[in-house]
């Protein structure tokens, strides 16, 4: 069972301090231990039994806001071994890879694990997480960062230290794919997935977008993908001076969905007018059509 700490701060718990400047320090509650900070030491005591929202000042004079860590910021400064999905891509993922309570969701790779925290979440105790890694040391790093988020082992989380190709799974609804090149799993895929069951890779290059996008079209049991990619820009609000901050979480990745047709059925041709650039191969399938780069569809 999860145990999803609330109430007052109670020794174990993660806490999160936040100085007047918005730097953060996080420490793990231990009775009669303090946490140095270059402004004098905070004594764990002070925070133990208080309500989450509490300030705490420290021996310097310093008042901090104490509150447990969401998991973006978990996410962010956990320890790594691979890089770690970020927090606006993995709100994606959950939400547009429609990852639902009870769900069967295969990943690879777990890398840090930050992915397998968020999906973990998603699907819930009544739900299954296979997460693949094929890296023995990346798949610790993952195993402790997940254990540290819920607090010991998620009952719905198999970790298999081994290539996502060994699977062999046939009922998954997702498959979600971080790894450097998920067009080479796609057939796998396919086999994991359940009808209607749906494929999302997360991909850092437009050279890894287009790979991907083009072997999900050729594989021909998905429908047509669909590809793109978020920017999160904050906004300075301050009475009337109000505007874009000047720094933003810009490209990080994209992301490619689509979904598993039937088994035996192939997609209908596409009836989209080939892009001027596009690849030869997919040019000559219409010689005599006009190549002038329109991305309309034909009526
Ligand atoms: C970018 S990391 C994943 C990060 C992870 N999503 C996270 O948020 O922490 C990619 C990982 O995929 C693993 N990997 C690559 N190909 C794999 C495969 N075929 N099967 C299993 N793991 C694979 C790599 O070892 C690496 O750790």
């Amino acid at each position: 069972m999860i145990h999803h700490p609330r109430g007052p701060f109670a020794p174990g718990d993660q806490v999160q301090l936040t100085d007047p400047k918005g730097r953060q320090h996080r420490l793990v509650l231990c009775a009669g231990k303090s946490f140095h900070t270059h402004r004098g030491s905070v004594a764990h005591d002070d925070l133990i039994g208080q309500p989450e929202g509490s300030i705490v000042v420290s021996a310097g004079g310093t008042a901090y806001i104490a509150l447990r860590p969401l998991l973006a910021d978990f996410a962010v400064s956990m320890p790594r071994g691979a890089a770690v999905v970020y927090p606006k891509d993995a709100a994606q993922i959950v939400g547009l890879a429609d990852i639902f309570p009870g769900a069967r969701v295969v990943e690879a790779g777990a890398g840090s694990g930050a992915l397998s925290c968020w999906l973990l979440r998603a699907v819930g105790e009544a739900g299954q997480l296979t997460s693949f890694e094929r890296r023995p040391d990346f798949a610790e790093i993952a195993s402790a960062n997940v254990e540290r988020y819920f607090g010991g082992p998620h009952p719905g989380w198999r970790l298999v230290v081994g290539d996502l190709d060994s699977a062999g799974l046939d009922d998954a609804d997702r498959v979600v794919l971080d790894l450097l090149a998920p067009w080479d799993h796609v057939a796998a895929a396919a086999t994991m997935l359940i009808a209607g069951g749906l494929i999302c890779c997360y991909v850092a290059t437009t050279t890894q977008l287009a790979r991907t996008v083009t072997a999900l079209r050729q594989h021909g049991n998905f429908t047509e993908p669909a590809a793109w990619e978020t920017l999160q820009r904050g906004w300075h609000v301050d009475g009337l001076a109000v505007r874009p901050e000047h720094r933003m979480v810009g490209h990080t990745g994209f992301l490619i969905t689509a979904r598993r047709l039937a088994d035996g059925v192939t997609a209908p041709p596409r009836r989209r007018r080939p892009s001027k650039g596009a690849e030869a191969a997919e040019l000559e399938a219409s010689p005599g059509e006009d190549q002038g780069g329109s991305t309309s569809e034909d009526a």
